[in-house]
């Protein structure tokens, strides 16, 4: 099998640039999806807080035999823990849901821009955790390019990851610039417009880009399909992609992508399908009371 493709995080650590995916994965198909994906070969596994899957990843690992060295763990504090009383809290109620004592990579999965007091409170515990040891890299996740920089001046580590929203129809290209700039490896949620699909919007563009003509010609030319090519345009462009599914055939379809690239001009008509109208909420509007979901620590 060709090697899996691999970024470097701006602190040293090589993680797999390929993810696998589990928000809105029911708890109860939460553990086989996951066995499955780390059979497939898949070493990055997102999950959350919010996503109240965390015990059934954890579960997942444990199933698949694999040594804890060997899996790279991805979880998100939710914007209800963000108080300095309520941060380390939450995080340490997501190590023992998932059965861990380090998480690979934990993330701020929202910024909370009329509340940025709890977003710089909740990033410092952050900052806190990686200095014990229980977090090998820290960051940050929907974060606009403002949000970067008021961010970065009230704390000392930068940022390894921004998770964001990208896809074709919506390639996020000032928040990609910014994190170039700033040395942070924008990962791509929703990376193959799954949003598009399972929440669609009457925004003009959206739809579903696996059916768009750029995609299914490259598609019938690399003998690949429209997922596989979408998700080669992520690697061949440099960003982390964390594509979801709970059946069994995507989840090996969706992996199958290391033994081709695509060309300079093909990664640009892809680009070129942007919209600029983003399928998943405005960050910027995002706060405990716009939003008023918590995350049971209990
Ligand atoms: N940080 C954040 O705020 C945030 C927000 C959203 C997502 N995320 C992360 O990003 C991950 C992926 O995002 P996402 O689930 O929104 O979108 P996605 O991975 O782009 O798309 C997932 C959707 O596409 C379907 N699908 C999967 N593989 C397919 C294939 N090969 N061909 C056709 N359809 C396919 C899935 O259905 P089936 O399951 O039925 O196959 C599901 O409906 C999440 O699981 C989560 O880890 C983070």
């Amino acid at each position: 099998m060709t090697a899996q493709t691999t970024v470097t995080l701006n602190n040293g650590l090589e993680i797999p640039a390929l993810g696998f995916g589990v928000f809105q994965t029911p708890p109860e198909e939460t553990i086989s999806s996951v066995t499955t994906a780390l059979e497939d070969g898949y070493r990055l596994i997102d999950t959350a807080a919010s996503y109240g899957n965390e015990r059934e990843v954890g579960e997942g690992f444990r199933q698949s035999g694999l040594d804890r060295s060997e899996i790279v763990v991805e979880s998100k504090l939710w914007i209800s823990d963000y108080q300095a009383d309520k941060a380390e809290v939450g995080f340490e109620a997501s190590l023992r849901r998932l059965g861990l004592d380090y998480v690979d990579l934990y993330l701020l999965h929202q910024p909370t821009p009329v509340d940025f007091d709890d977003t710089i409170a909740a990033y410092q515990m952050l900052e806190q955790k990686l200095a014990e040891g229980k977090v090998r890299a820290i960051g940050v996740s929907n974060f606009s390019p403002d949000h970067l920089t008021r961010l970065i001046e009230k704390t000392s580590i930068v940022p390894a990851i921004n998770q964001v929203e990208v896809h074709p129809y919506f390639t996020n290209a000032t928040v990609q610039h910014a994190d170039a700039t700033l040395g942070i490896l924008t990962q791509a949620w929703s990376p193959i417009g799954g949003i598009h699909r399972y929440r669609p919007s009457d925004v003009p563009g959206s739809g579903n880009v696996l059916e768009h003509q750029v995609i299914t010609e490259l598609a019938a030319k690399y003998g690949k399909t429209p997922a596989q090519i979408v998700l080669r345009w992520h690697l061949d462009e440099g960003r982390s992609a964390l594509p979801k599914s709970t059946k069994a055939a995507r989840i090996a379809e969706n992996f199958a992508v290391f033994d081709f690239s695509l060309a300079p001009a093909e990664l640009a008509a892809i680009d070129a399908l942007d919209t600029g109208l983003r399928g998943g909420p405005d960050p910027e509007l995002l706060n405990t009371r716009s939003f008023p979901k918590a995350v049971d620590n209990s």
